[in-house]
C-alpha cells in the first residue's frame, strides 16, 4: 500500500472509506462528524484533527495486512512506520483526543491490502491480536505500533477477500468488553444493500456505528442533482441494520471518490433535514482528512449535521 492514491477509483470492489459520526464535540444536538485520519503524510497529525472539535470520531486507517497467519501490518502512509517504531507517539496524540472526548478506532481492511480470516480459530487469533496490540489488552510478547495508549474500539472496513469469520470476529472483540474497557465495534460497508463483505458481521447486531459509504456506488449514491437512490438506499439501511447509529459516509471533495461527492449546500439543505428524522441518525463519515483540509468540507457542514 505504497500509495494510496488510486485507492478511491470507479470500481466499487476497491474503496475504503470514511466515515463519520455523530456526538456531541462539536454540534450540541444530534449529529456528529466521523473522519478517516492516517492514509496522507500531509493532512496534519492526530492530535491536530482532534483539536478541530469537528469530530467525534476518528478512524485511523489502516491495518491492512491480518489474519490467515499472516504477521499483522499497519500502513499509516507518510505520517510515521508502524514496524520501525516511529509511531509509538502517536500515544500522545491519542490520550490527547481522547481528553477531548473524541473516540478513536482502529480501522482495518480498506481498498488495498491482503486480508482474510480462515476459520472461526483465526477470528480468535486476530480478535486477540487486536485487543493486545491496540486495545486494553497487555501481553509482553506482542508489540504496541502506536504505543501504550489504548484505542477506543475496532472499525472494519472489509472490501477485499472473503467475508467468512468477521461475524466471529466481531462477537469475539466484543466479549473483550467486560475486562475493563467498552469496545466500540464499527464499520464502513458499501451502501449496496447488504454488503457483501460486511454483511454477516452486521448481522450480529453488535455495531454501535455504522458509516456506509454512500460513494462509488451509482445505484445507491447522489446522482447529478438526484437524491431519490441516495435516500431510498439511506432508508434500507437505517430500517435494516441493528446498529446504535448509522452515519451517511461521503467523499470530502470531489477527488476523495471516484462518484458521490454531494456539494455542501445540498448536503444541508435537502439530504440533512430527510435524514435527521430517522432514529437511528447518527451523523455524516468523511473520506478523508486529508481531503477535507484541502476543501473545506466540515467546516460548510458542521452546523447542519
Ligand atoms: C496468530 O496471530 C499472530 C499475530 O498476532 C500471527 O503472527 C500468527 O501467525 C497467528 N497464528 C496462527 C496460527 O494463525
Ligand atoms: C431521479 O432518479 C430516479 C431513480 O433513478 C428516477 O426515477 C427519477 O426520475 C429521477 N428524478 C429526476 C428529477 O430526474
Amino acid at each position: 500500500m505504497a500509495s494510496k492514491s488510486h485507492q478511491f477509483n470507479s470500481n466499487p470492489l476497491i474503496f475504503l472509506l470514511l466515515g463519520l459520526s455523530a456526538i456531541g464535540v462539536s454540534a450540541a444536538g444530534n449529529g456528529g462528524i466521523a473522519i478517516y485520519w492516517g492514509q496522507n503524510g500531509n493532512e496534519g497529525t492526530l492530535a491536530e484533527a482532534c483539536a478541530t472539535g469537528k469530530f467525534p470520531y476518528v478512524n485511523i486507517a489502516f491495518l491492512n495486512v491480518f489474519g490467515s497467519g499472516a504477521t499483522p501490518q499497519m500502513n499509516l502512509a507518510g505520517h510515521c512506520n508502524p514496524a520501525s517504531g516511529s509511531c509509538v507517539s502517536l500515544s500522545t496524540d491519542i490520550r490527547s483526543c481522547q481528553n477531548r472526548g473524541v473516540k478513536l478506532m482502529l480501522s482495518i481492511g480498506g481498498g488495498i491490502g491482503t486480508y482474510s480470516l480462515s476459520s472461526k480459530l483465526d477470528a480468535r487469533n486476530v480478535s486477540l491480536y487486536l485487543w493486545n496490540a491496540f486495545l486494553g489488552g497487555k501481553s509482553a510478547s506482542v508489540f504496541r505500533p502506536l504505543g501504550d495508549a489504548a484505542l477506543n474500539g475496532i472499525d472494519l472496513d472489509i472490501e477485499l477477500g472473503s467475508s467468512q469469520f468477521y461475524d466471529d470476529l466481531v462477537r469475539y472483540l466484543k466479549s473483550y468488553c467486560g475486562r475493563g474497557q467498552k469496545v466500540y465495534i464499527t464499520g464502513a460497508p458499501q451502501c449496496p444493500f447488504p454488503d457483501r463483505q460486511m454483511g454477516s458481521a452486521l448481522n450480529t447486531g453488535i455495531f454501535d456505528y455504522v458509516w456506509v459509504q454512500f460513494y462509488n456506488n451509482p445505484p445507491c449514491q447522489y446522482t447529478s442533482g438526484n437524491t431519490t437512490n441516495l435516500i431510498r438506499s439511506w432508508n434500507q439501511w437505517t430500517t435494516s441494520i441493528r446498529a446504535k447509529k448509522i452515519f451517511m459516509g461521503l467523499p470530502a471533495a470531489t477527488q476523495a471518490a471516484g462518484s458521490g461527492f454531494i456539494p455542501a449546500e445540498v448536503l444541508t439543505s435537502e439530504i440533512l433535514p430527510v435524514i435527521k428524522s430517522s432514529p437511528k441518525y447518527g451523523g455524516i463519515m468523511l473520506w478523508s482528512k486529508f481531503w477535507d483540509d484541502q476543501s473545506g468540507y466540515s467546516s460548510s457542514i458542521v452546523s447542519g449535521v
